[in-house]
């Protein structure tokens, strides 16, 4: 589709979701509802992409950031004045497709299929429409002899048209020289005192016009996202849509209501996904791994043959034949080597760990190097931090590291050391050398009889 051009509205506050978070800005699993319409606009073809702001526009622009244009509507007078705001942006020619910030599950094959509709029936404008069960508070296509002949806002209505199960999806697409010409009739003259952009589908069809109507074959899509219980049901089609498609390309996910992928994360097939378990944003995923349950992986990079049980990874790498957890949390830039071994209660932090070394449980690794077929004892804690500035600890390979020994950073440990356990280690370690630090022992014959008389 070359040269459509896309405006997002998006500029109202979403009085309904009862929030101090701009609407638009509801996240549908990890991504905001208004990713979703670009990303579908963008799937489409649309190239030049104009988003109406208003309510908090800073917050909006921040979190969308580069890539879109921005129209600033300063005071949300109503759809059709949020469009008007776009006037500069809209073309003297060609089309202009309209979409809501708040349909998250518009898909780009719809967006194409309405696009292709207008053109060959050489619309003024044409609207998606769909029959839902409960049109509450949506606006109702108004037919006459089957043609359109305007739309109805839920306040506008009359108790004849609220019976109406065809409503208006917020979708259209406009001739922009036509448009423009509609926009200097529109009033505010209705129920809300607004300027409604379904209002100009009746002054395109009164200046003499077509305005065709494309009928949703799924509704879903078109899930106008007012309120918190709407914005579930969105999320529960979208995770649905996700996992199907993963099932079919190969996953297997053992509980899909009960599981939550990202749409831009990616598994490769023959990897179970077990229950309870939430990837997020970038990530990627081998083949042949055990995922969960219980466990939330946000942008990270995962190969193949790896199982991760009860754990948090953010930003981590793990190479493959590895297994992290139970209870274990990579935080960001943790490179995890193949067939290592991150148990449980385990904390790595900006570490590599390299392959074929064990921390097994209860240990802390932050800002470290460490080699291959390393041992950790349980317990171990690298001391990365004074107060005021950080160090990192290097362990070379083969060394072993008794139980609850303190690394002091900076400090590095050669290759095949051996540090006792219970060692709170302040200076380098040789090559082959054993390490101890801690007190010596002392057995005191006889003492609780004495201490007893
Ligand atoms: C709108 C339609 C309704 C349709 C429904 C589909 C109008 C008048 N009504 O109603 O027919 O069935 O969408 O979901 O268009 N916005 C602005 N500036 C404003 C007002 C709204 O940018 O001044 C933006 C909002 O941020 C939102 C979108 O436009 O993304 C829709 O606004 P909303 O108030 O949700 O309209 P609805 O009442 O749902
Ligand atoms: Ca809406």
């Amino acid at each position: 589709m070359s040269n459509l051009k896309v405006v997002i509205l998006a500029a109202g506050q979403g009085t309904r979701m009862k929030s101090k978070v701009p609407k638009v800005l509801h996240k549908v699993l990890d991504k905001t509802m208004i990713d979703y319409v670009i990303t579908a606009s963008r799937n489409a073809g649309a190239e030049d992409i104009c988003v109406i702001v208003g309510h908090q526009s800073a917050m909006v622009k921040a979190m969308i950031g580069d890539g879109v244009k921005f129209a600033l509507q300063k005071q949300q007078l109503g759809t059709g004045h949020a469009l008007m705001q776009a006037s500069d942006f809209i073309a003297e020619d060609g089309n202009i497709l309209v979409l809501c910030g708040d349909t998250p599950l518009i898909t780009a094959q719809t967006i194409k299929k309405l696009n292709d509709i207008h053109v060959s029936e050489d619309n003024f404008a044409t609207v998606i429409s769909a029959v839902v069960e409960n049109p509450f508070g949506y606006g109702r296509i108004i037919r006459e002899n089957g043609v359109f002949s305007k739309i109805t806002e839920q306040k506008d209505a009359t108790e004849a048209e609220k019976e109406i199960k065809e409503i208006n999806t917020g979708v259209y697409i406009f001739k922009a020289k036509e448009l423009k010409e509609a926009f200097k009739s529109l009033t505010n003259n209705n129920a809300q005192g607004e300027y409604y952009l379904t209002d100009v589908l009746e002054i395109l069809k009164n200046n003499g016009g077509k305005v065709g109507i494309m009928t949703a074959e799924d509704e879903n899509e078109f899930l106008g996202v007012n309120s918190k219980l709407q914005l579930s049901q969105a999320s529960k089609i979208m995770k649905r849509r996700i996992n199907e498609k993963l099932m079919i390309e190969g996953v297997t996910i053992e509980d899909p209501d009960n599981t939550y992928i990202g749409m831009d994360v990616e598994i490769a097939a023959d990897t179970v996904i077990l229950p309870g378990t939430i990837l997020e944003g970038k990530t990627k995923i081998g083949s042949d791994c055990i995922i969960g349950p219980n466990t939330r992986i946000i942008s990270s990079v995962v190969k193949d043959a790896v199982i991760i049980q009860h754990s948090t990874l953010i930003n981590a790498e793990v190479d493959n034949f590895t297994t992290v957890g139970p209870y274990a949390y990579l935080r960001p830039n943790s490179k995890i080597g193949e067939h290592v071994r991150i148990g449980d209660f385990v904390e790595i932090k900006n570490s590599n760990i390299d392959d074929g070394t064990k921390v097994s449980h209860l240990t802390y690794v932050g800002d470290s190097d460490v080699g291959k077929n390393i041992n950790f004892g349980c317990g171990t804690v690298t001391v990365n931090y004074d107060g005021r500035n950080k160090f990192r600890t290097t362990i070379k390979d083969n060394a072993f590291i008794g139980c609850n020994t303190n690394l002091i950073a900076p400090v590095t440990v050669e290759e095949n050391a051996y540090i006792a356990a219970g060692s709170t280690i302040t200076k380098d370690i040789p090559e082959n050398a054993l390490s101890i630090a801690r007190s010596k022992q002392i057995n005191k014959a006889e003492w609780r009889k004495k201490m007893n008389k």
